[in-house]
């Protein structure tokens, strides 16, 4: 089986075609459709036959995209893991010197090679789980030299390959220590020098905000948002992840391409959000590690917001980066159906991303980024979860081994 994940339909509508074929060229997909019906043209071309190579029940799935990582980091906290499990919450942790202030000084003392190197290990095991292309976002700098140097390290990674990198300016992440008292003057720095910077230099296509209690106010991300606009940068919040803190309404007011988190999202939010066209990603592994709610997804899907669903892996709230573990939390916790899980972690992931005319869909004219999973169906896939049930990936109809 092969699920194009073309637009068409909704969030549940995957275009399953049984016994397929797909067509690639020069790395983009020419013709998709029932083996039966391959036009005449295509007879000569060289051929793979998934079935044979891998077992005859293979499903075909638009190579999975990873809409929200921060993927470099220094260091892990694996003591707050105990710590939360002992009973102390994220916010108490933050609030006393750790969280992501922890981890922005661990990374101050890794060297940019180290970081190419974590990473790069990072992106090959998600490629192993399928995932072709992954968003990745700064935010553990907080300085105007240390974010460029992490989107630079995101350059290196674009340029290393094979997978395709999204990279995102999230300086408003949190406002570092040294400045706590002086919250204006580093809203200031990321308007006037790191949005300006990473736009000069190509560094990032997308410009992130956490706006929460604690981060960033909606005041505050509006001024970034708008600057980031102004620059070219695509908007994207993680919004409403630990209150309703009108992340949503700001979202569709600067006509974001997507909002996050979003698990105490209002319906006002909500409603703005449908009228504007953002994306909604889900993060359910943060709400399992978290022990919180996960987004109400449903009620997001019956305004007819889209639904993506990425890992959010970070050494605090979600440090995995199984995307597929992400998509069958994603149906037991917010009762999507694997169906609708796997259009979020494909097109609405690339819409997420800003890439949905190039990715996401197994279309005549997108590129042939493809996995090859281990299941008859997307609902067998997603419900018997195993380490990883992914066989083989294609990168612009390359195959990755
Ligand atoms: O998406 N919410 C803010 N940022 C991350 C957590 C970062 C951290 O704890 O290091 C998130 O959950
Ligand atoms: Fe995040």
């Amino acid at each position: 089986m092969l699920a194009t994940c073309a637009a068409a339909g909704g969030q549940g509508d995957i275009h399953a075609i049984e016994n397929a074929a797909l067509a690639w060229r020069d790395g983009r997909i020419t013709w998709v459709g029932p083996d039966a019906a391959l036009p005449a043209e295509f007879a000569s071309e060289e051929r793979v036959f998934l079935g044979a190579a891998f077992g005859s029940s293979q499903l075909v799935i638009p190579g999975l995209i990873d809409c929200h990582t921060h993927l470099a980091f220094g260091g892990w906290r694996a003591n707050e893991f105990v710590e939360r499990i002992q009973g102390r919450t994220y916010q108490d942790i933050a609030a006393a010197g750790g969280g992501i202030a922890s981890t922005v000084a661990q990374t101050h003392a890794i060297s940019s090679e180290g970081l190419v190197d974590k990473c790069g290990r990072f992106l090959r095991e998600m490629l192993w789980l399928g995932v072709t292309t992954v968003e990745c976002k700064s935010g553990y700098g907080l300085t105007v030299d240390e974010e460029l140097r992490l989107l630079r390290v995101y350059r290196d990674l674009a340029a290393a390959g094979p997978q395709r990198i999204v990279a995102t300016l999230l300086g408003a992440h949190t406002v570092p220590p040294a400045m706590r008292d002086r919250r204006e003057a580093y809203v200031d720095l990321v308007v006037n020098e790191m949005i300006p910077a990473a736009a000069r230099e190509g560094l990032a296509t997308c410009c992130d905000v956490f706006v929460e209690r604690g981060a960033f106010t909606v005041e505050e991300a509006r001024r970034i948002l708008r600057a980031a606009r102004e620059a070219g940068l695509a908007a994207k919040l993680h919004a409403d992840q630990l209150s309703d803190g009108g992340g949503a309404a700001l979202a569709a007011e600067v006509d974001a391409i997507s909002a996050d988190h979003l698990e105490h999202a209002s319906d006002a939010g909500i409603a703005a959000m449908a009228k504007a066209g953002v994306v909604a990603v889900s993060l359910p592994l943060a709400a399992m590690y978290l022990g919180q709610r996960a987004m109400p997804a449903r009620r997001f899907i019956a305004a007819g917001v889209p639904v993506a669903v990425a890992s959010d892996f970070n050494p605090g709230s979600a440090p995995s980066y199984h995307l597929p573990l992400a998509l069958t939390l994603a149906c037991t916790m917010q009762r999507l159906t694997p169906a609708e899980a796997l259009k979020g972690a494909t097109l609405y992931a690339a819409r997420a991303v800003g890439l949905d005319a190039d990715i996401g869909s197994l279309e005549p004219g997108k590129r042939a980024d493809f996995a090859v999973i281990d299941a008859p169906s997307v609902d067998q896939w997603l419900y018997h979860f195993r380490p990883n049930a992914c066989r083989a990936r294609f990168i612009g109809g390359a195959t990755i081994s």
